[in-house]
C-alpha cells in the first residue's frame, strides 16, 4: 500500500483524490482547512480519510500532493518533506525561487522525490508535438505560440501569469528542452483584481527560438492553444478539441529564388493538414501514476523540483518585466538546464 494524502481538496484537489483514488494498492487521505470542503470529500469519497490537520496526516502517509493555493506550496511542501513525505506540488512549484531552491535541497539531502506538477508534460499530445519537432518534420523552428484564455477563474493570490502561464512555460521548456534567456512581458490590470491579462515573449538561445505567451481570465472565449511554426510545416495543439488534438499543417512561407520581378518575393504553400491519431489517456492520471512509480522507486521523475524551478524564474521575471517595462535577464543555473534538457 501507498498512502498518500492530497492537502487542498478545492477543483483541482478533488481531481487528484478521485485519479489516485483509482489506483491499486494506494489509500488516500484528504487534508482541508475548510470544513465544507471536507464533507463534501468525505461524500464523494467516503472510503478516503479525511481531516483537517496536515500534521496528523503527515505521520501516517509515505507521500504528499500539495494543491493548496500558491502561497500555500513551498510551506506545505517544506513540512512535508521534513517529515519524510514524498512530495509531489502543483503547479507552480512555488511562490518564489528562493522557496523552490529550498524545496529542491531539502528533498535531495532527504533522498526525497520532488515532483513538480506540471501537466501537460504527461500530455501524449504534447509528447507528439516534440516528437514531431525532434524529427525535423516541420523544418527549422520558427516560434511556438500559445494561447491560454477564459472568462476566470480570478486567483486572490496569484495573478494570471503565475496562475495559467506556468502550463505555456512547462510545454515550451519540454518542447525545446531548454530554458528561456530572456523574458519579456506586458500585463494589466482591468477587473481591479489583479494583473488579468498578460503577453509574454520567452527568448531561447539553444536553439534560437521565441515563444509567445498570451493568458487571460478576462476574455469571452476559452482557448486552450499551441502553435508551432516551422519553415517546412506548423503543428497546432488544441486541447479543447475531443478528437484531432494535433494537427500538422503543410503551410508556410518561403523566399522565392527566381528573382521574381514582382518585387515581392514570398510564396505561400497550402497543403494539407493531417491529424495523427494521439491516443488519449487523462495527463493527470499519467502524472499520479508517474508519481507513485517515483515513490515505489521504480521510475525517475520526469518533471523533479528543477524543472518547476525553471517555470518559478521565469515568472519572476514576467513580474520583474511588467513592472519595469523592460526585457527581464535569465540566469539559469546549469544543473536547472541540464535537468530540462534531459527529459
Ligand atoms: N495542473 C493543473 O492543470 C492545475 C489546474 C488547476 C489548478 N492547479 C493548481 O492546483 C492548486 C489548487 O488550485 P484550485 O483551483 O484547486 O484551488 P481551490 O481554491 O479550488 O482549492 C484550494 C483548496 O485548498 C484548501 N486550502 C487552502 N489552504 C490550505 C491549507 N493550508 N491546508 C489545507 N488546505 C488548504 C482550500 O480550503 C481549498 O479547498 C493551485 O496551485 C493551482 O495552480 C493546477
Amino acid at each position: 500500500m501507498t498512502r498518500v494524502a492530497v492537502v487542498g481538496y478545492g477543483y483541482w484537489g478533488a481531481k487528484h483524490v478521485r485519479v489516485l483514488s483509482s489506483i491499486p494498492g494506494t489509500e488516500v487521505t484528504v487534508v482541508d482547512l475548510n470544513r465544507a470542503r471536507r464533507v463534501a470529500a468525505q461524500a464523494e469519497f467516503p472510503a478516503c480519510r479525511v481531516t483537517e490537520s496536515l500534521d496528523d496526516a503527515l505521520g501516517e502517509v509515505d507521500a504528499v500532493v500539495v494543491a493548496t493555493p500558491v502561497r500555500m506550496h513551498g510551506p506545505i511542501g517544506l513540512r512535508a518533506l521534513h517529515a519524510g513525505a514524498h512530495v509531489l506540488v502543483e503547479k507552480p512549484l512555488a511562490a518564489s525561487s528562493d522557496e523552490a531552491e529550498a524545496l529542491i535541497a531539502t528533498a535531495r539531502k532527504r533522498g526525497l522525490v520532488l515532483m513538480a506538477g506540471h501537466t501537460f508534460e504527461y500530455h501524449a499530445a504534447i509528447w507528439r508535438m516534440r516528437e514531431l519537432i525532434e524529427s525535423g518534420g516541420l523544418g527549422d523552428i520558427y516560434y511556438i505560440d500559445s494561447a491560454r484564455l477564459n472568462l476566470g477563474l480570478y486567483q486572490a493570490d496569484v495573478n494570471v501569469v503565475w496562475d495559467l502561464a506556468p502550463h505555456d512555460i512547462s510545454i515550451a521548456n519540454y518542447l525545446l528542452r531548454s530554458t528561456p534567456r530572456e523574458v519579456t512581458a506586458w500585463g494589466r490590470a482591468h477587473a481591479g483584481r489583479g494583473i488579468d491579462v498578460a503577453y509574454l515573449q520567452l527568448q531561447y538561445r539553444d536553439p534560437d527560438v521565441s515563444a509567445y505567451v498570451h493568458v487571460s481570465w478576462l476574455d469571452p472565449s476559452k482557448v486552450r492553444r499551441a502553435t508551432v511554426a516551422g519553415s517546412l510545416k506548423m503543428a497546432t495543439f488544441d486541447d479543447l478539441a475531443v478528437e484531432e488534438r494535433v494537427r500538422i499543417h503543410d503551410k508556410g512561407v518561403g523566399v522565392r529564388g527566381d528573382g521574381d520581378e514582382s518585387g515581392f518575393p514570398l510564396i505561400y504553400r497550402h497543403g494539407d493538414t493531417l491529424a495523427p491519431h494521439v491516443p488519449f489517456d487523462e495527463p493527470l492520471a499519467v502524472e499520479d501514476r508517474h508519481f507513485l512509480d517515483c515513490v515505489r522507486g521504480i521510475a525517475e521523475c520526469a518533471t523533479p523540483g528543477e524543472s518547476g524551478l525553471a517555470v518559478v524564474r521565469v515568472l519572476e521575471a514576467a513580474d520583474r518585466s511588467i513592472r519595469e517595462g523592460r526585457t527581464a535577464l535569465l540566469d539559469v543555473p546549469a544543473t536547472v538546464a541540464e535537468q530540462v534538457a534531459r527529459v
